[in-house]
């Protein structure tokens, strides 16, 4: 028996990293999962994990900056497994850039989705919770940036401190209907998102990172994911409106960041030109609403 036998969890971002990690655990814990992303052949690769893990999968295409698309969404979760209890509004990207060159695209583009994408999850879920009468389970994954930031960082900052906010108030709305909202704080998750943060397994920005965490590791989608289980299962009925940070204790780090060496300069040219072609990939599917 699962602590999650029997609900149906709806994770947008679903399709690699964090939403990834979060599909894998929950199906663990029984849950079946429906997984919204806009990249479809991402959320299929999930889609099979978490079938190979016994547990049932649908993947819906979905644009969390369309509130069309979130709405239809949801509907074809409910439809196909008749109801909805936990959501995930994971979905998220970054667009750094300083104040005298952020363009208006890459700032607007962030809003829609990390904050306006959130706001539309929980409310296109919670009216599906309400409509089926047994509670629900929120969870929407802000940053530890939320109260960390500087320079070239601030604007991913903003949309995530107001994901922070947000909870606070949808756990005095959604309370009365059973449904709980929480807000998690990651620190640096290997996943393709935080490759430049993160590094390479094994080389100079990891291994730089690992020194300055008191924990001595960065972070996994796993570690994420067992807190998202937390507040999605039996044990975490008593917390809602809460923002929980988990970073291995990066945030008070104060050790010295070293010099960028020879070695660093090149793991960050080649992460750089890896990630300029995810993000043009990326970018065209967020262009289409
Ligand atoms: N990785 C980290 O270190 C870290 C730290 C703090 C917070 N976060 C947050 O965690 C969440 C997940 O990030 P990740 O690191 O797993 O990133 P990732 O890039 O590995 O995965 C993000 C997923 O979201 C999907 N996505 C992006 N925009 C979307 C949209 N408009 N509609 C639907 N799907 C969309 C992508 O297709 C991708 O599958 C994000 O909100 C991110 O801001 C990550």
């Amino acid at each position: 028996m699962g602590s999650l036998d029997g609900k149906v969890a709806f994770i947008t971002g679903a399709g690699s990293g964090i939403g990834r990690g979060v599909s894998e655990r929950l199906a663990k814990e029984g849950a079946t999962i429906c997984i919204a992303d806009m990249d479809l052949e991402g959320g299929e690769r999930t889609a099979d994990l978490v079938r190979q893990l016994g547990a049932k999968a649908l993947v819906v295409k979905c644009n969390v900056a369309s509130d069309q698309q979130l709405k239809e969404a949801a509907d074809q979760c409910v439809k196909e497994f008749g109801r909805l209890d936990i959501a995930v509004a994971n979905a998220g990207i970054a667009r750094g850039g300083h104040i005298l060159e952020l363009s208006l695209k890459d700032w607007q583009d962030q809003l829609d989705v990390n904050l306006t994408g959130v706001f539309l999850t929980v409310q296109a879920t919670a009216r599906k919770m309400v409509e089926c009468s047994n509670g629900g389970r929120i969870t929407c994954i802000a940053s530890l940036a939320a109260e960390n930031t500087g320079s070239g960082i601030w604007a991913y900052s903003v949309t995530k401190a107001g994901v922070r906010m947000m909870v606070r108030g949808l756990a005095q709305e959604l309370g009365e209907h059973g449904i709980t909202v929480n807000a998690i704080g990651p620190g640096v998750i290997v996943t393709p998102l935080a490759a430049g943060i993160a590094g390479e397994d094994g080389g100079a920005i990891r291994s730089n990172l690992e020194r300055r965490t008191p924990v001595g590791r960065a972070g996994q989608p796993s570690d994420i994911a067992g807190l998202v289980n937390y507040m999605s299962g039996p044990d975490g009925e008593f917390m809602t409106g809460s923002y929980v940070i988990m970073d291995g204790g990066l945030r008070d780090a104060r050790g010295p960041v070293s010099e960028p060496s020879e070695e660093i300069v090149q793991e960050s040219m080649r992460i750089m030109e890896s990630n300029t072609q995810r993000r043009e990939k990326m970018q065209s599917m967020l262009d289409d609403r």
